[in-house]
């Protein structure tokens, strides 16, 4: 509270928390983002101790149900692993945070065939494929074919010219193309 009430002072109001502390000596930086135990109930008496700024919090959320739970305590919630590790979650976003219900969200598919000329614009320029298909790899979480998309595009993009006709192939590989 001395910090937040010192940083605000000086003319900022948003913070963003994660809401655990940090262990600065015996633990790594990815340690401090698991072995800490998480206190959201810290974050919200924040909030509540300085209602006139904007309190953002963050540290182990993983889907939209949580934030809606946690926005009824905070300002915002920020999201960094659990969008890594299934980067579809903001599809729902705008409907469900934000009550937008127009434009739909593009499907999977439509991301990935969205992707293709700006893929295709960064290995014209000597890009390597994979530095950008390793941050879709886990586009398809939780939906039927994910292991063959995942392994497709692991085991064929760093063949040697490998380009989008890879990713194309790839997906192939899930059954569904509603998805
Ligand atoms: C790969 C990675 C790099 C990160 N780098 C930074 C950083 O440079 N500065 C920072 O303040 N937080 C950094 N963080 C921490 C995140 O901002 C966030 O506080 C943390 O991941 C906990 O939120 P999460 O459970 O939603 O991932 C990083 C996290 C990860 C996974």
């Amino acid at each position: 509270m001395d910090f937040v009430q010192t940083v605000a002072e000086a003319g900022c109001n948003r913070f963003t928390v994660h809401a655990r502390k940090a262990w600065l000596q015996g633990l790594s930086p990815k340690e401090n983002r698991t072995v800490p135990p998480l206190r959201y109930g810290d974050v919200h008496r924040l909030k509540q101790e300085f209602p006139e700024l904007i309190v953002e919090i963050n540290g182990g959320f993983t889907t939209l149900t949580q934030v809606q739970e946690q926005l009824e305590a905070v300002d915002a919630v920020m999201i960094g692993r659990g969008a890594y590790d299934n980067p579809y979650l903001f599809a729902e976003a705008d409907r469900s945070i934000y009550g937008v219900e127009f434009p739909l969200a593009p499907t999977r598919f439509q991301v990935v065939e969205a992707m293709l000329p700006y893929i295709e614009h960064w290995l014209n320029r000597g890009l390597k494929l994979n530095s950008i298909t390793r941050h879709m790899l886990q586009l398809f979480t939780g939906q039927p074919g994910t292991k063959r998309w995942k392994r497709y595009l692991s085991e064929n993009v760093c063949r040697l010219g490998a380009g989008i006709e890879v990713v194309r192939e790839a997906l192939a590989q899930i059954p569904d193309a509603g998805l």
